[in-house]
């Protein structure tokens, strides 16, 4: 697609993510480069995409973007910690995705609750699965690797933003275009 289209698109991918803090970020970027160096293939997560989902959305055309953006307003929490501390994989032919997973978190799902409630009650037709909170570090891969204890790597959730995903210039490239914030944050 060219960059003109790519302006001018009524409709876009989109998803609503807690974003990390360079330190977290870096250390995530730890957990990749050491999966990188034991893997014989993958494509690996650049450091800018890192992100854990709280709900994904799919094609959004401007009235749902308006509306999954006042989803985001009424939205109330307050900050919270998070701790990311183990790796794991799905299993997929061609190539694994491999992730870091949080810890049980009562805040996290709580938020993730209300908000796919909120979506729900906004039209937005989400997928029916279990909410795995993870981190998808790479995809397709192809590693026998097995990872060692992870050290526990703690984030404060301060606002959770709503992403529109799309390929410019063949790289994916996620953008946050809207960011609700913690209470007395
Ligand atoms: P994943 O990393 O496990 O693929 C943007 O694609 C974000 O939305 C990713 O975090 C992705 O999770 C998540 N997501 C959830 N369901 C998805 C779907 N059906 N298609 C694409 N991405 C999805």
């Amino acid at each position: 697609m060219r960059a003109y289209e790519q302006i001018h698109r009524a409709s876009a991918r989109a998803f609503i993510a807690i974003n990390f803090s360079a330190n977290t970020r870096s250390r995530l970027l730890g957990l990749r480069d050491e999966l990188q160096s034991n893997s014989r293939y993958g494509k690996f997560s650049p450091p800018e995409n890192l992100h854990l989902t709280l709900a994904f959305l799919g094609e959004c055309d401007a009235k749902q973007t308006a509306a999954a953006k006042a989803v985001l307003d009424a939205l109330t929490f307050e900050p919270f910690d998070i701790t990311i501390d183990h790796v794991g994989h799905f299993k997929r032919d061609g190539g694994d995705i491999w992730w870091a997973g949080v810890r049980d978190n009562t805040a996290l799902s709580n938020l993730q609750s209300e908000l796919t409630a909120r979506l729900h009650g906004s039209g937005f037709m989400l997928e029916n699965r279990k909410y795995s909170p993870h981190i998808t570090l790479a995809r397709g891969v192809v590693s026998e690797y097995v990872f060692g204890k992870t050290e526990p790597l703690r984030e404060t959730v301060t606002g959770v933003e709503l992403m529109k995903s799309e390929r410019i210039s063949g790289k994916l490239t996620y953008t946050a275009i809207h960011r609700r914030v913690a209470l007395r944050h």
